[in-house]
């Protein structure tokens, strides 16, 4: 075996076994540590062995531990072990995964994974998938299939005469994420076609509000835009009467699910994702929630003639096989890694109950933590979790700042290195976002991060807008 290979299957698992007993953080002096990697270029190379050594020795410091249990920033999962092994596969197997003369298991094992996913994720049995990078990209491919289908209705050919000229599109959309808003401009949709739907309280889309705005201009081609879990709360649109209203208008429905769309394999929590269904294109990616390596998109679409026609491509030296999936007729690329393998071993491994299992642990995690945060004095919850995500904020014991306190109290508790925390804006205030994704935060590990929380508040954090502050301790 080369030796390169055995050793960074060692290294790998040493870093994966470090997680309890090493910092979260990760908060290098960026100076140093681009000291440290910045080698100089040799004309002949080193041993291979030695590189390998030497990047795992100068890389650790820059490593955030955002892969551990006790990582809440964000939303960002973990890897089970087999998927991370698959990766490894997938790597040493270095498959083009464009097309199926390729590599005929790439492409049937994508085959297979579309067909389990749709399964799992309740979406139609006639859609077709595009593996890509990440929800970012599935929103690309998504909308694109969007873009062709609504104005194709009104006899405009995207492919063939651009987008100059063409009938204006607007998308309607409640709470969202900005990749999405980053898909359209990718496809010269630009910020000018979003109209920005009225919210309800609890972050959810206003029906009456989208009636009227659908009402407003009824001959534009309009894509409504939903959400499967918003990324501070984890709201979930109704989906079941806005794709009826929607549909009626003709327009398309596009979900953003990057993680949300994973409770439909809960029994529990299906019910959140009630009507999901009836959209035209869902988003995702398996990289969060299914706790699959990075590079781990999927972008599901009801319509696979639209799906296809916005992505197909010719080309001269293609090797045609009859009755075969390739892959570069659905996704936006051609040259790519085998997506799929990381994803077939980690489904396979969990089974159905496994990957409910999975969602419904880290949803019960994150509820033990937002209420149990919320038990310690000076610490107000401000969501609890619908599914994995919940918000609270720290209250400036001297009811000057409560935003600046919060931020000061999360830099705290992340200096601590025994939990890492990310602030937000919500609702006009600062807060700290809890993301719960990995499966690995464990039982244990929910005591042990409320411990350090209240370690840090006890200690006293000082407010930095309260230039007479003092810490709490000393008051
Ligand atoms: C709700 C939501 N949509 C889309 C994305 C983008 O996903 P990705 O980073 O996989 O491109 C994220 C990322 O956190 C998200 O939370």
């Amino acid at each position: 075996m080369d030796p390169e290979l055995k050793r960074a299957a060692e290294l790998a698992a040493e870093y994966i076994e470090s997680f309890d007993t090493q910092k979260v953080t990760s908060e290098p002096d960026p100076e140093v540590l681009a000291a440290k990697l910045r080698k100089e270029l040799t004309a002949d190379g080193l041993p291979p062995l030695q590189v390998l050594e030497e990047l795992n020795r100068d890389a650790r410091e820059g490593l955030l531990n955002s892969a551990g249990g006790r990582f809440f920033g964000w939303v960002i999962g973990g890897g089970i072990p087999v998927s991370i092994a698959a990766d490894w596969l997938t790597a040493a197997w270095d498959q083009n995964a464009a097309a199926y003369a390729c590599s005929p298991s790439a492409a049937i094992v994508e085959e297979i994974v579309g067909g389990w996913l749709k399964d799992i994720l309740g979406l139609p049995e006639q859609a077709s998938y595009a593996f890509v990078t990440g929800c970012q990209m599935a929103h690309v491919t998504g909308l694109a299939a969007a873009r062709h289908r609504i104005l194709a209705d009104k006899g405009w050919s995207v492919s063939e005469q651009g987008l100059a000229g063409s009938p204006p599109i607007r998308v309607l959309v409640g709470t969202h994420h900005e990749t999405l808003v980053r898909a359209l401009r990718q496809l010269g949709i630009g910020r000018q076609a979003l109209v920005h739907v009225a919210k309800r309280d609890d972050d959810t889309i206003d029906v009456e509000d989208l009636r009227n705005q659908l009402g407003k201009s009824p001959e534009s081609p309009t894509i409504v835009a939903l959400a499967a879990g918003d990324l501070n709360r984890g709201a979930f649109d109704p989906f079941g009467p806005v794709c009826d209203l929607a549909h009626e208008h003709g327009a398309w429905v596009h979900v953003d699910g990057a993680f949300g769309l994973w409770v439909s394999s809960s029994d529990r929590f299906r019910h959140l994702v009630s009507g999901i269904e009836k959209a035209d294109s869902w988003a995702t990616d398996a990289h969060k929630w299914l706790n699959v390596p990075y590079d781990s998109g999927i972008a599901f679409v009801a319509d696979p003639v639209a799906h296809k026609s916005a992505m197909t491509i010719e080309a001269c030296y293609k090797v045609e096989v009859e009755g075969v999936r390739d892959q570069f007729e659905w996704g936006p690329e051609w040259s790519r890694r085998a997506r799929g393998f990381p994803l077939y071993a980690a489904l396979r491994s969990l089974g159905r109950n496994g990957v409910a299992h999975l969602i419904e642990g880290c949803c019960d995690r994150a509820h033990e933590l937002v209420t149990g945060l919320g038990q310690l004095p000076g610490v107000e919850v401000l969501a609890v979790p619908i599914i994995n995500q919940g918000l609270v904020r720290f209250l400036d014991p001297a009811g000057t700042d409560h935003d600046a306190y919060t931020d000061a109290v999360i830099t705290c508790i992340n200096a601590t290195g025994e939990a890492w925390f990310g602030p937000t804006t919500w609702n006009d205030m600062r807060v700290m976002r809890i993301s719960v994704t990995n499966f690995r935060t464990s039982q244990e590990d929910v005591p042990r991060v409320i411990a350090a929380v209240k370690g840090v508040l006890d200690q006293g954090v000082s407010n930095p807008s309260d230039r007479s502050s003092t810490p709490l301790s000393k008051k």
